[in-house]
């Protein structure tokens, strides 16, 4: 336990030292208090460097848990106390040391919203947010801001929630767009106000029936539609295809097989030759051609026409 003012003392001038002869090799610290139960401390990661602290009226720590950023100690995680008291900080290497004096008590960053739900009410057609405070943090000492977005549209509507809300009604929602949500809290002015917001929470997602049937078509139409694109192209290049082979062919065709001769020519010849005498050419056995002689004949039916009588 070292008394204050001899800490004081040895902070005075150790400060004078450093500003007097000291380059600015040892870096500076930034802290902040985590959700009321840890202290967050953070530096530029120059070397391993060794990190205490003190709160005032009370008593020099080692750093219980560094941070490391690549391979070097960038930050030192404790836990808090008193958030109104000054805290002094002290990076060392072993030779050199540089102390600095923090005022963390507007410097409290909460955890972001945690269990953030979003319900329909199909009744009224508004959607209700809910989200949960939780431990050591109490309720009315959290205000809350609440954003959303709608469709594709960016994110709007920084809604500002008194302390102890935690919940919100966003009325009359439209039956076509999805909705995303997020929320962030911060410590109220109620109980000492803090200037850092939390993380944004999770973001939760509501999307309307309809709006879901949308969507499914648009993605079944999305799958469908390249499909659908390569099998006409597909047809397309297969008949192409098809239409030039059958053309090939049909050259092919032609130089392999001479054009069948017109037979006409030679029928009309052999016409006049034979006088119309077919079966003189057509060389046939002579019952053959009894056969074909009618060896029948049809008698003559008379036909007359009755012609009207007046
Ligand atoms: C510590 O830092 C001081 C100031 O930059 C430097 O002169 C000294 O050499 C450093 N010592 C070690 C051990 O790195
Ligand atoms: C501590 O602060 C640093 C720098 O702001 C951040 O990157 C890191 O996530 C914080 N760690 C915790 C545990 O809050
Ligand atoms: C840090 O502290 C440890 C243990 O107290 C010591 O062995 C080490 O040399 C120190 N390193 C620096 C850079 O001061
Ligand atoms: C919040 O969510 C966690 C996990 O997502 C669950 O285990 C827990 O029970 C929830 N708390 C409440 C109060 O609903
Ligand atoms: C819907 O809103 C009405 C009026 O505010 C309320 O009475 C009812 O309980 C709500 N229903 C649900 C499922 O939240």
């Amino acid at each position: 336990m070292i008394p204050l003012k001899s800490f004081s003392a040895v902070l005075g001038a150790l400060v004078i030292f450093c500003t007097r002869c000291c380059s600015n090799s040892i870096p500076d610290i930034s802290c902040y208090i985590v959700n009321l139960e840890n202290v967050n401390c953070s530096w530029n990661c120059v070397e391993n460097l060794n990190f205490s602290y003190k709160f005032e009226n009370g008593k020099i720590s080692y750093c219980p848990t560094y941070k490391y950023m690549d391979v070097c100690r960038a930050g030192c995680i404790f836990p808090s106390e008193n958030r109104y008291s000054t805290l002094s900080t002290i990076l060392s290497n072993g030779t050199t040391q540089r102390i600095q004096t923090h005022n963390i008590q507007y410097a409290v960053k909460l955890n972001p919203p945690q269990n953030l739900t979003v319900l329909w009410n199909s009744s009224t057609g508004d959607l209700h947010l809910q989200w949960i405070i939780s431990w050591p943090i109490v309720p009315r000492c959290v205000e809350t801001e609440i954003s959303y977005r709608m469709g594709e549209r960016p994110w709007q509507g920084s809604n500002r929630l008194p302390a102890g809300v935690t919940s919100y009604t966003l009325a009359k929602v439209s039956q076509t767009k999805r909705y995303l949500f997020r929320v962030r809290h911060r410590y109220s002015t109620t109980c000492g106000e803090s200037k850092l917001w939390s993380d944004w929470s999770e973001i939760v997602a509501w999307r309307p029936i309809k709006a879901r049937q949308e969507t499914d078509e648009q993605r079944f139409s999305n799958q469908t539609g390249p499909y659908l694109a390569i099998g006409l192209v597909s047809l397309v290049i297969i008949l192409a295809v098809m239409v030039r082979f059958l053309l090939e062919c049909e050259r092919i065709k032609v130089i392999l097989v001479p054009v069948a001769p017109d037979p006409t020519k030679k029928l009309n010849d052999l016409f006049h030759e034979y006088g119309g005498n077919v079966e003189g050419w057509v060389r046939i056995s002579p019952q053959l051609r009894d056969a074909f002689d009618p060896d029948y004949t049809e008698t003559t039916c008379e036909v007359t026409e009755i012609k009207p009588t007046v």
